[in-house]
């Protein structure tokens, strides 16, 4: 069966049939998914019950899979998933039951809830994430995805060349700190000290610009921290109106794959007392986009 793409949303988001995620693609066939993520920005896969090894292997078409190391505060909590090198997005600890609710991680995670896109507190962040539905809450637990692309494009003329040279400080520490958590060891803050990152940022392919905002953002360049943070407010609140919004409401073994480029996303509360598991393959992206100096 061929691949064919159905556009669900104004702006973007495509829903893909005609692809078996437990068989290895072909070059032609993982050249299309390529290109739908190009124009699509998110492309959601239904009926995909797939193994950890599974997901990995169909992630490594795109790219590298990203190293996870400083992503998390991993210290604390044992890792549950096997070897496959997923992240895992679940709210379950390794007995496989839900997180207490002043469990550590649990808190750390609760962030995911905050509009972001993917390392974007990496030097080199994230290129594509895939994430797969293997048990979902009953209650709550939409993912949100903003199109930065149409959000960009929306802008007026004299903010676009306000921002066009922007330059962003983005941390862990920044999107965690906005919800009150603020208790840091000294390996962490070593960890997740800032990086830089353009705040306008052009795709590599069709060469379309976006918005690069995220809850990691903390501060621009140049900028006071008070000034900064109402400008990112302000477009953040403009990026994330419902026009630029899809809504992904999760059945089981759907997987959902995002261009964190080009897109935000966010989970929205959901009931912490039953399990949500969501694994995570993530596609490392290629180069900065912007040079690492230090922090101002
Ligand atoms: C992620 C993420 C949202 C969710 O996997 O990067 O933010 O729905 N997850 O769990
Ligand atoms: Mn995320």
């Amino acid at each position: 069966m061929a691949i064919a793409i159905r556009q669900l949303h104004k702006h973007f988001v495509g829903e893909v049939s005609g692809l078996d995620l437990r068989k290895a693609l072909t070059k032609d066939e993982a050249a299309e998914i390529e290109a739908g993520m190009d124009r699509y920005a998110v492309l959601v896969f239904h009926g995909q019950d797939i193994t950890d090894d599974q997901q990995m292997a169909f992630a490594l078409n795109f790219g590298e899979r990203e190293n996870p190391r400083g992503g998390n505060i991993t210290k604390d909590k044992e890792y549950r998933l096997g070897s496959a090198g997923l992240n895992d997005v679940s709210n379950l600890g390794k007995d496989g039951r839900p997180l207490a609710p002043d469990s550590r991680v649990h808190l750390f995670n609760l962030g995911n809830c905050l509009w972001h896109s993917d390392s974007s507190f990496r030097a080199i962040p994230a290129k594509f994430s895939l994430l797969s539905a293997r048990v979902v809450n009953p209650k709550g637990g939409n993912t949100e995805f903003a199109d930065m692309r149409a959000a960009y494009d929306a802008l007026d003329e004299e903010t676009k060349v306000e921002i066009e040279d922007l330059i962003c400080e983005h941390s862990l520490m920044y999107s965690r700190g906005s919800l009150g958590f603020l208790d840091y060891t000294a390996e962490e803050k070593e960890m997740f000290k800032p990086v830089l990152q353009r705040l306008v940022r052009t795709h590599p392919v069709h060469g379309r610009k976006s918005l690069y905002l995220s809850s990691h953002a903390g501060k621009v360049r140049g900028m006071s921290m008070p000034e900064g943070r109402l400008l990112l407010r302000d477009l953040t609140e403009h990026a994330t109106q419902p026009e630029f919004v899809y809504v992904h409401k999760w059945t089981v073994h759907d997987l959902v794959m995002w261009d964190n480029r080009q897109t935000m996303h966010r989970v929205r509360r959901y009931d912490q007392s039953q399990p949500r598991d969501m694994r995570r393959a993530t596609v490392a992206g290629t180069m900065p986009t912007a040079a690492q100096e230090a922090a101002e």
